[in-house]
């Protein structure tokens, strides 16, 4: 095959992996990877509500805001502890879902938990029954 043949193939795929995936994402492991921009943006900013929390608190700043611009993050990096354990709440509230819940709730998915569920607003969750009186 003539070499201009295969550049022009190449080119072709990765044009069709970007209108495919629809987001600038480099490091899903639990979210869809091809959801859209917009979702993934819904789904950060609901869960920094469920635990009151802003972007910060899970990814990487690598450079800070001014009053006119928004701070830039790194969003792909690991290397913040707080977003490896969110990632594996996130396999532990599908599994919560998929295995125990979804048997029971049927159809009415509003019944599945969500981060909100145990978070609701905080980044540590109410665990034991003392803790209702001391608040
Ligand atoms: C509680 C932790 C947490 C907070 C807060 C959070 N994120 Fe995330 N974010 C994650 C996790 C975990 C992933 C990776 C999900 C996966 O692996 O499927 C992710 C992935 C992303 C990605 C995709 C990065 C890539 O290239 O793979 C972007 C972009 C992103 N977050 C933006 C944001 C923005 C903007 C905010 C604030 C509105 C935010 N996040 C708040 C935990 C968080
Ligand atoms: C079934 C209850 C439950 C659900 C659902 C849940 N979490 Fe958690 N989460 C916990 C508990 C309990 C802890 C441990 C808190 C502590 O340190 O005492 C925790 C800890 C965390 C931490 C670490 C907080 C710290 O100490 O810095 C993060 C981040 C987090 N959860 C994110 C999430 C996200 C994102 C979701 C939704 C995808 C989620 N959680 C869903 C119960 C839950």
């Amino acid at each position: 095959m003539p070499i201009a043949w295969v550049t022009l193939l190449i080119i072709e795929s990765f044009n069709w992996q970007i209108t495919e995936s629809n987001n600038n994402a480099k490091n899903l492991q639990v979210i869809y990877p091809d959801i859209s921009e917009n979702e993934l943006m819904k789904d950060m900013k609901t869960i920094s509500l469920s635990l009151g929390v802003e972007c910060r608190y899970c990814h990487v700043v690598i450079k800070e805001g001014t009053v006119d611009t928004a701070p830039m993050y790194d969003a792909a990096s690991d290397e913040k502890q707080t977003k490896l354990i969110a990632r594996d709440m996130m396999r532990m509230t599908n599994s919560i879902n998929t295995n125990y819940l979804a048997p029971i709730v049927g159809d009415k998915k509003s019944r599945l938990i969500t981060c909100v569920t145990c978070h609701m607003g905080h980044i540590t969750p109410v665990s034991h029954i003392d803790s209702l009186f001391i608040h």
